[in-house]
């Protein structure tokens, strides 16, 4: 469609939520040339945040100006201009074009967040959520402009990660989800359009497929290291099912697909796994615990 008819450009943007995700997204956005403003609970994890991002800038400074230091420094440097910081959602939302949330992955918390901020935020600001696993349309329900609330899910690490999926709920505008497809291409992104589905579409194919490597290797049918080695041999896969588990942690994973379970009982690609339950129970959740279904150092 013609750009006339679209809306105006997604340029100031708050984000909400200074971890793994929202330091991720907040650096693109920032490096991309928006103003962008992180939001956390505490000032220590939004230093925490700051100091993740800088140091992010300053690895991809050192590959992408290998022979010109100088632009490397002046591009981390104009990024950081870019970037501010604040513990108060309410107070900085007033001139912003999108909220973009990546807290909590709980929809009580996700829904007092955007009930406040519906009342702050100027008409025109475009509202989406990061989830993983949550319903787009329920979440905006707790607000009165599902018209202009959407789901941006973008993918760890998000600098590296090239896909967004974004997502538009029987409630999102036409001119919203194009703003919101025009703001992934602006972060040099690719989108993909996607229903309010569960899991979208990445997560709803690559959830069962790795519970279903866990399945196999429960059965005794392969060792997990013929498993990672055929998937990645085979198929091609950077990483093989249980190291990708053990990458996106065991504890996500359960949470995915015992919600998914839940919601539908009888899909048997949704039934719980005895093993990566024992797993999680046992606190071993992955690369960030040290141990999932490999030992990390
Ligand atoms: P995280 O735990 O690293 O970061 C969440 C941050 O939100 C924390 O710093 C926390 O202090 C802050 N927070 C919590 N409640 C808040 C509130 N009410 N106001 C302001 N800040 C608040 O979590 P992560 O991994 O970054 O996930 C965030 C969201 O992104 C979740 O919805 C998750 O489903 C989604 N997501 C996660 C992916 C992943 O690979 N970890 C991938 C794609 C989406």
């Amino acid at each position: 469609s013609s750009s006339a008819t679209r809306n105006a450009a997604i340029k100031h943007i708050t984000v909400i939520g200074g971890g793994l995700m929202g330091s991720g997204i907040a650096q693109v956005a920032a490096s991309t040339g928006h103003t962008v403003v992180l939001v956390d609970q505490a000032e220590d994890i939004l230093k925490k945040s700051a100091k993740g991002i800088e140091d992010s800038l300053k690895r991809i400074a050192k590959k992408k100006f290998a022979d010109k230091p100088e632009a490397g420094a002046a591009f981390i440097q104009k990024t950081m201009k870019n970037l501010t910081t604040s513990t108060d959602a309410a107070s900085v939302v007033h001139s912003t074009d999108l909220v973009l949330e990546a807290i909590v992955e709980n929809m009580q918390v996700k829904h007092e967040l955007f009930k406040t901020l519906d009342k702050f935020a100027p008409e025109h600001t475009v509202f989406a959520s990061n989830t993983s696993s949550l319903s787009i349309t329920e979440i905006a329900n707790s607000t009165t402009r599902q018209d202009r609330f959407g789901g941006l899910h973008f993918f760890n690490p998000v600098p590296l990660m090239k896909l967004v999926e974004v997502i538009q709920t029987p409630m999102t505008s036409q001119k919203t989800f194009d703003a919101l497809l025009d703001f992934s291409k602006a972060l040099g992104k690719y989108p993909v359009s996607c229903k309010d589905t569960p899991g979208f579409i990445v997560n709803r194919l690559l959830v069962p497929y790795m519970v279903e490597a866990i399945r196999l290797h429960e059965r005794g049918h392969g060792s997990k290291e013929d498993i990672d080695l055929a998937m990645k041999l085979g198929a091609g896969y950077p990483m093989g099912p249980f190291e990708l588990l053990d990458y996106v942690g065991l504890d996500t994973s359960k949470f995915i697909i015992d919600g998914w379970h839940k919601m539908d009982p009888d899909n048997p690609l949704f039934a719980p796994s005895p093993m990566l339950n024992k797993l999680v129970e046992e606190g071993k959740l992955g690369k960030k615990t040290g141990e999932g279904f490999y030992k990390y150092k």
